[in-house]
């Protein structure tokens, strides 16, 4: 007897107690989706609090689950609908508050963050044989004269031919020239500016006064003192009455805008076939002051450039009367002109690009 009443107090206790879980299971869950309905405009950090509260492995939600198990059979249906409605309720909820979060936070951050540090752009520099050639061009424009180019790829008649290069003569030979076609007239890579003395007396109005800054090719093996692709600076004058007087004033000048006030030329005579008399003009040594030292081989000089009168047959070759006008010429290389004033030993240097060498002329421009 005794124990049929304790079994219908178990009963009796065990219904209540499953009509109370019925009742905080559904205040709970309606507290949740009036809450998760209510919610708005949360911070991403919230955002994952809210969750870790209602859906982490401890969250309320999850642990309504849990709940669901003790659920009487015949409630399950009721309470796994709703709780499903929730989750599901919960879980856009979360995105949705995720995905405004964001693009707030995008609508916010400036396009541009002025704060961060800029990209370093490294900014280059020129070249020291540039640096050179504008330099060589500046002071001849000071003395009047203007600047004409040529073509780098020429053929034999300018290079050769107009500038009175017999035929036999060395430097036409394929060692020192690169030809690009052979036959009556060939094609070839210029090895000297003064191709543009041809070009300019063919064309110019007399008189003519200009320098022509170009590359040059040579057959030559690369070593410190040699390239097969250089620099060069030719000079032209032609007008009536021009003298070597003229020729030596203007070099004189030069050398002196170039290498310091204090230097002084001299000439040795030499032979070019495009020039008759024709010179080497050395400066003393701007190291040394013309003392002696390993720059300048103890000489106190340093050969700068090549030079003469034009020779008549020049001239005449281009058609202007050799009667009436004369002229000179001079060439020079800008490397060995860089070499000198910067006293680089070793001309492959110019040709390396090695930023290490190339930063040291920055501030020479
Ligand atoms: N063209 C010569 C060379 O490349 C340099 C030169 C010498 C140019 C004498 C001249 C000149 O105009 O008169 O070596």
């Amino acid at each position: 007897m005794v124990c049929r009443r304790k079994s219908l107090y178990l009963q009796v206790e065990t219904k209540c107690l499953i009509e109370k879980n019925k009742i905080d299971m559904r205040e709970k869950i309606e507290a949740l989706m009036a809450e998760i309905a209510g919610l708005k405009n949360l911070k991403e950090q919230e955002i994952e609090a809210l969750r870790v509260r209602l859906l982490g492995k401890k969250g309320e939600i999850t642990a309504l689950f849990d709940e669901f198990r003790t659920v009487a059979p015949e409630m399950k249906r009721e309470f796994g609908q709703k709780l499903n409605v929730l989750k599901q309720a919960a879980t856009s909820k979360i995105e949705e508050l995720k995905s405004s979060a964001e693009s707030e936070a995008a609508q916010n951050k400036p396009a541009v963050d002025c704060s961060l540090p800029g990209d370093i752009v490294d900014l280059g520099s020129r070249h020291p044989v540039s640096i050179v050639r504008e330099e060589i061009i500046k002071i001849f424009r000071k003395f009047g004269y203007d600047v004409a180019e040529g073509p780098e790829i020429e053929d034999d008649y300018h290079v050769f031919e107009a500038l009175n290069f017999p035929p036999e003569h060395p430097a036409r030979d394929m060692q020192d020239t690169f030809f690009v076609t052979s036959g009556k007239n060939p094609v070839l890579l210029r090895t000297h500016t003064s191709s543009v003395q041809v070009r300019a007396m063919e064309k110019l109005p007399l008189p003519i006064r200009i320098v022509c800054p170009g590359r040059v090719f040579r057959n030559e093996a690369i070593s410190a003192r040699a390239h097969c692709i250089f620099h060069q600076v030719e000079g032209l004058y032609i007008d009536e009455g021009v003298t070597f007087a003229d020729m030596k004033q203007a070099i004189l000048l030069f050398a002196r805008e170039m290498f310091g006030p204090e230097t002084k030329i001299r000439m040795r005579p030499s032979y070019f076939p495009f020039t008759e008399p024709s010179a080497e003009v050395d400066v003393s040594c701007n190291i040394c002051h013309g003392k002696g030292c390993n720059v300048c081989k103890g000489t106190g000089w340093l050969e700068i450039l090549g030079c003469g009168m034009v020779d008549p047959n020049v001239l005449e070759a281009s058609g202007i009367d050799s009667k009436k006008y004369s002229g000179f010429a001079f060439g020079m290389g800008v490397e060995r002109i860089a070499m000198l004033k910067w006293q680089v030993k070793d001309l492959r240097h110019y040709f390396e690009n090695d930023l290490r060498f190339l930063k040291e002329f920055e501030t020479s421009i």
